[in-house]
């Protein structure tokens, strides 16, 4: 018996010391509050963060009756919920859609997020399914897999709440390998379940903070977790909510689950593997939009350009520097007083120079926010088409001291808010039932694209974002370039129940309550406003304003520009991916924040938003020529791969620094030589809704020395990426799990690397170490500046063969722009790659397994690592009929074992639905 166990035997007298559930999440809990809550009061001062103040057993609910799969429950005698009247009767309704379970526990009528999924099942050999249980007094419910017994959500700790606005549901855990929900800054992958930690859901304007362990809630809501069982098997759970909400991970392991409103709606995916849990999410969910080949190529934006000659000189000095760069990117700085759909006198000419960049194979993506000022004509064509804004409830509730100022909504209950432009701004409602807001939304951007022929679309404050809510003296009092206009000021200060309901998350408490400014509204518009004449409460969707936003702007920006685009957002819910990608917030050029962009990376293609990644080199704060470099680096893996840095600092694009500038430029040239199999994992995700970026422990989850490798990750299942992520690391700690690798960079390239635990050089001058797996046929192209030009070199493929000399790979391709409706539909080519190599030659099989119609580039160069010995550079046969091998530039290294293949035109790609080419090696 350890101690700890024998201090809290002697303590509680008791052998059974399960999770404590928090009955005062609030800040300054104390024994007289806690007691007349009716819980227990006990200071414990463990390190385990254990909450003092703890419901007593036996919260919940008793089964009333059963019918078939629904159960209907009775509120028990156990303690009562704090927060509000108990629901006497609830009921829990469970449904098999496919190989997904749910269970509902809720009530008919009761709010739903109106977010469509497409419902999509995958078939899995597992199943998982409901049993229920009760004790004397207490109802609870398990979720077991079929295959092996395992209970993989066990409700028996008790803590079943249902009342208007609270709403709780705790579990054990089968492990504690657990990953996922968002948005939060992690600093490991995996949770920690040592310990009792919330983690804060609800969309907010909150740059993350990387220096320490911080659980506030940043941009998005992902009520979604992946665990893996400890036989390795991997579920996947979401709870569909769109409340302001929160998570305790905590001992046991088990989770405690709060929401204030909706329903209790959660969705068990049975794996059993980790890709599999994920596919059966995202058909669920939906599967994450294609975006433009381009979009694929770096950018390079900041907020603070002078004007249209600091872009100019910014891009000149990249594109000079040979670094290669596909898009230029604007910040509000482009607009005439950060008002959408204008443009300032300093970018006069802005027009002709995206005319130019298009000429050099550039894209442009400006920045949209969500608000639009009151008084100017976007607003009045707005009203024109009686296009909704997000507005109050009633005329009594509008702040008239501010409408009064607006002549064209004073005659409305538009909720008006600040934001950049000069003036008030009102927030568009995408959730307008008519259509009318959308097809505003779309006119204005297609207005503005006949003035400046933007390809992409960058939306930001869209949690949404209002400055100074509820603040007597906001933060832009004191700014020079922005007016003191009147705050908004929601009802706080009475008891309105949607801006004070009687819980209100670690959103709230974590910034220290009410006492601190802090409410749900804090950063954003009043809960109590309401969208779609009234049909939906701000309280509710608001989580739900930067999904809706992506959806009509993706759609909108097809429309206008034709073209599938790409459209990135910052606020995120469930499904988000489907429109819209992401990049991690506000970030600070620390070291820290390049660790937590890694993590962040891989959760979001848990989540179902591939394309993501981060600011670049760092946003907030004064970046280093060394925290860039490496930056650089890594972000060259992220799909979404953006350089980006805020106002007043100094400029952080690659070609400040030589150093830099030449890591940019190789670790660039690497990415865009291997686009086509970037490409082809985001066509996989789209179309399968696999990862691209993916956790390690997704290729070998039995392989426990995975289950938190955060700094490492995968590109698909054939690439593994162990970037540098310390100051002054010239040499990088890494695992390989137990399979065949060859290095991809600079040390020992072309060359087997034992798996394991290795250290290897990385020096600021190489590549960071990158592997390739055993059995992967890679499709490649020769790199140039930028991806359009890359797309017609000729194909290359990388073969590193498996232990048995074999390997196979896929190459998808379309034009890299037309709108996908149907991937059924969609005109693409699809290129299965078998390799076989034996001790007396090899084959390589090319199956064009669907044909689209876009011409494709030769394939001129194949690469074989571990090729065993010498090919007769004279037997090459293609389709039977001998082929002139290039011997001056083919070559083959008894040394590293790499076989180089170099012939111009050697394989056209179309010239036949299955194309061999076989040779035999020197005969000994
Ligand atoms: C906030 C965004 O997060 C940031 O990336 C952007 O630069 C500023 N808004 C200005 O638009």
């Amino acid at each position: 018996m350890n101690y700890l166990f024998l201090l809290s035997f002697l303590l509680f007298g008791t052998c059974k010391a399960g999770p404590r559930i928090n009955c005062f999440p609030e800040p300054n809990a104390n024994q007289s509050l806690c007691e007349s809550r009716g819980c227990i009061w006990n200071p414990v001062t463990s390190e385990d963060g254990a909450p003092w103040c703890y419901f007593k057993d036996g919260v919940g609910y008793n089964l009333d009756s059963q019918n078939g799969s629904v159960y209907n429950l009775r509120k028990n005698n156990g303690p009562k919920n704090p927060w509000g009247a108990d629901f006497q009767n609830i009921q829990i309704r469970t449904s098999s859609i496919g190989s997904v379970l749910n269970v509902k526990i809720g009530l008919e009528g009761r709010y739903e997020p109106p977010v469509d999924f497409p419902r999509a099942t995958l078939p899995s050999s597992e199943t998982l399914f409901f049993t229920t249980a009760s004790s004397e007094d207490l109802f609870w419910f398990s979720v077991i897999r079929n295959t092996t017994n395992r209970k993989i959500f066990d409700t028996s700790l008790g803590g079943l709440i249902f009342s208007d606005q609270f709403l709780q549901l705790s579990t054990y855990l089968p492990s504690e390998n657990m990953y996922g929900w968002g948005e939060n800054a992690h600093q490991t992958l995996k949770h920690n379940f040592s310990r009792y930690l919330t983690w804060g859901m609800l969309a907010r304007d909150q740059p993350p903070n990387s220096l320490n362990l911080d659980t506030m809630n940043l941009y998005g809501v992902h009520p979604f977790y992946m665990c893996l069982e400890p036989d390795g098997n991997a579920h996947g759970v979401l709870i569909f909510n769109s409340n302001a909400q929160e998570v305790t991970t905590a001992p046991g392991p088990s989770l405690i689950y709060r929401t204030i409103g909706g329903n209790l709606d959660v969705y068990f995916f049975p794996g059993p593997t980790p890709a599999l849990v994920t596919q059966q999410y995202l058909a669920f969910i939906g599967k994450p939009f294609l975006p433009a080949y381009w979009a694929l190529g770096y950018q390079l934006s900041r907020y603070g350009y002078s004007g249209l000659d600091e872009m100019k000189q910014r891009i000149g000095a990249v594109r000079d520097a040979g670094i290669p760069l596909d898009i230029a990117v604007a910040d509000i700085d482009y607009m005439n007083r950060y008002k959408d759909f204008s443009t300032n006198d300093k970018w006069t000419g802005f027009e002709d120079y995206v005319s130019q960049m298009h000429g050099w194979n550039m894209k442009l993506i400006p920045i949209f926010d969500p608000a639009v000022e009151a008084d100017y004509l976007p607003f009045q064509d707005a009203q024109a088409v009686q296009a909704k804004f997000i507005e109050w409830e009633d005329f009594s509730q509008v702040q008239r001291d501010i409408q009064n100022l607006y002549p064209m909504a004073n005659q409305t209950k538009i909720m008006l808010g600040v934001v950049w432009p000069d003036r008030h701004v009102a927030f568009p409602d995408f959730l307008d039932s008519t259509g009318r807001t959308q097809a505003w939304w779309k006119y204005e951007l297609e207005l503005y694209h006949s003035k400046l022929s933007f390809d992409g679309i960058w939306i930001d404050m869209n949690e949404p974002a209002n400055f100074g809510t509820n603040e007597q003296h906001p933060w832009y009092f004191d700014d020079d370039d922005h007016p003191n206009d009147a705050p908004l000021f929601c009802p706080t200060n009475g008891t309105n129940r949607w801006e004070l309901p009687l819980f209100q998350t670690h959103a709230v408490y974590y910034y220290g309550g009410n006492e601190n400014n802090a409410y749900l509204s804090s950063k954003t518009l009043c809960l109590a406003g309401v969208q779609n004449n009234g049909t939906f409460r701000f309280y509710d969707v608001k989580n739900l304003y930067g999904l809706t936003e992506a959806i009509h702007t993706q759609a909108a920006l097809m429309e206008v520009t034709g073209k599938r685009g790409a459209v990135v957002s910052r606020s995120t819910f469930p499904s988000a991916g489907r429109y819209a990608g992401h990049w991690l917030g506000d970030n600070t050029a620390r070291w820290e924040d390049l660790r937590t962009s890694v993590i962040g990376a891989q959760e979001f293609n848990l989540f179902g938003i591939p394309f993501v990644g981060s600011d670049v080199c760092g946003f907030l704060g004064t970046s280093n020529e060394e925290l860039c470099l490496r930056w650089q680096q890594m972000g060259a893996f992220h799909s979404f791969f953006r350089n980006h840095n805020t106002l007043g600092e100094p400029a952080q694009d690659p070609a400040v620094w030589p150093a830099v500038a030449t890591a940019t430029r190789i670790a660039n040239l690497f990415r865009y030589q291997y686009l086509p199999y970037l490409f082809s994992l985001h066509f996989l995700a789209s179309r399968d809704g696999l990862t691209v970026v993916r956790p390690v422990f997704f290729e070998f989850p039995m392989d426990t020395a995975t289950f938190d490798l955060g700094y490492q990750f995968m590109w698909g299942s054939s690439i593994l990426v162990a970037p540098v992520v310390y100051q002054g690391a010239v040499t990088t700690n890494l695992y390989l799990p137990n399979d065949v690798w060859y290095s991809l960079f600079d040390y020992k390239y072309g060359s087997q690397i034992d798996s394991g635990y290795i250290t290897v050089p990385s020096p600021t001058t190489s590549r960071i170490p990158v592997f390739v797996r055993g059995g992967s046929v890679i499709p490649r192209q020769t790199p140039t500046t930028t991806t359009t030009m890359s797309r017609l070199n000729p194909f290359e493929l990388l073969i590193a063969p498996c232990q048995l000399g074999k390997a196979v790979g896929v190459l998808y391709w379309d034009d890299g722009e037309r709108i996908v409706n149907s991937f059924d539909s969609h005109d693409y080519h699809q290129l299965d790659f078998s390799f076989v190599s034996t001790s007396s030659g090899a084959s390589l099989t090319i199956t064009r397994t669907r044909k689209g119609s876009i011409t494709l580039p030769t394939l001129d160069i194949i690469e074989i690592f571990n090729y065993p010995s010498p090919p007769n550079f004279r037997s090459f046969l293609l389709n039977g009929q001998s082929v002139n091998i290039n011997v001056q530039s083919s070559t083959y290294s008894g040394i590293t074992k790499t076989l180089y293949i170099s012939t111009k035109s050697l394989i056209n790609l179309t010239s036949a639905d299955v194309i061999t080419l076989e040779w035999n090696n020197v005969s000994k």
